[in-house]
């Protein structure tokens, strides 16, 4: 792990179990899943909590390389919620302990649909194991002893919608803060999302619940948690191709162009992270043509050249 320091917990205390994840009753915004350049990005414009990409916790634990690479934070990256990949409530607890000093809580991934997550007990299958779940947040709960430190799971559907209303009743029993659905079926992929079951899922918890899934403006974010009745939404491919758009962006606009460049720059962001997150924000400001010439450049110098000769910034 690397530019971190120590934090406060006491200016989260809003999210423990059973209260609203925002007092104030407005809508709560939040990014999944980004390195600590783009998490400061989007923070600038008004997500008000970022999730860390999944890490494996078995790994985390066991290398000092896997934390140096997997988790970069600093005093500004607050709130904070670390999400691991576990099937195993000894490791995950193990792994929650590690980055307690410099988060505000942690995830539990019941939601990757990927192949070869599921196929080591992670992500999506966690769905089928509410009992490993629920060991899971009672192990960390037993272990991490620091006052508003939450323990979330994030979630995809059944579907049978009465076994998600289990799960999420189990997990919420065991002291789990909030829970996060994306609203498809781990076998869904381009489907709509069914925010339906989004909507029945939060009327049968007491706990926050966040929506997810297929939103795209400020505008989608407030629609889905007005229809679903939810406490807040979570967005990833949105904010990637506007980080701007919690802050009312219909797209990205230049200046957040350009503070990514000097945020991205500032932090050492390596080439490749620098130049896709470009390639996102600029997709829809720009031509066919210059996608071609953008896409194909090879050094910061030629970005930064590129983007003062097109967009004078
Ligand atoms: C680039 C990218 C990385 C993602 N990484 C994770 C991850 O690490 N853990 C996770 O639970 N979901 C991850 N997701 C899934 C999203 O959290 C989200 O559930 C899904 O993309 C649907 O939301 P969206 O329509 O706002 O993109 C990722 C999605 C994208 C596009």
């Amino acid at each position: 792990m690397s530019r971190k320091k120590k934090r406060s917990h006491r200016n989260v205390s809003f999210w423990t179990a059973g209260k609203s994840l925002c007092p104030n009753g407005s809508i709560f915004k939040v990014l999944y899943a980004h390195r600590l350049a783009f998490r400061t990005l989007v923070r600038k414009y008004s997500c008000d909590l970022c999730y860390t990409p999944m890490i494996v916790a078995a790994d985390f634990v066991k290398s000092i390389k896997a934390r140096d690479s997997e988790f970069t934070t600093n005093q500004g990256d607050c709130p904070l919620i670390v999400q691991f990949a576990a099937n195993d409530a000894r490791l995950l607890s193990d792994a929650a302990r590690i980055v307690c000093p410099y988060a505000n809580g942690i995830d539990i991934n019941c939601g990757c649909p990927q192949r070869w997550a599921m196929a080591e007990g992670y992500g999506a299958c966690l769905i089928n194991k509410p009992e490993l779940v629920r060991d899971m947040v009672k192990q960390v709960r037993n272990q991490v002893e620091t006052p508003g430190f939450s323990v979330s799971i994030k979630i995809r559907i059944h579907d049978d919608l009465k076994r998600t209303v289990d799960l999420c009743r189990k997990a919420e029993a065991t002291g789990v803060s909030w829970i996060t659905v994306h609203g498809r079926t781990a076998e869904e992929r381009h489907q709509p999302v069914h925010y339906d079951s989004i909507k029945i899922i939060k009327e049968n918890m007491s706990i926050p619940v966040i929506a997810n899934g297929d939103i795209r403006s400020l505008k989608e974010a407030e629609n889905v948690w007005q229809i679903t009745g939810t406490d807040g939404v979570m967005v990833a491919r949105g904010l990637l191709a506007n980080p701007a758009m919690f802050a009312g962006y219909e797209e990205t606009p230049l200046k957040c162009i350009w503070d990514w460049v000097d945020i991205a720059l500032e932090l050492g962001t390596p080439y490749m992270c620098f130049h896709q997150h470009l390639m996102y924000m600029m997709e829809k400001i720009t031509s066919r043509q210059e996608k071609r010439v953008f896409n194909a450049l090879s050094s910061t110098s030629a970005i930064i050249d590129y983007l003062t000769d097109h967009y004078g910034i």
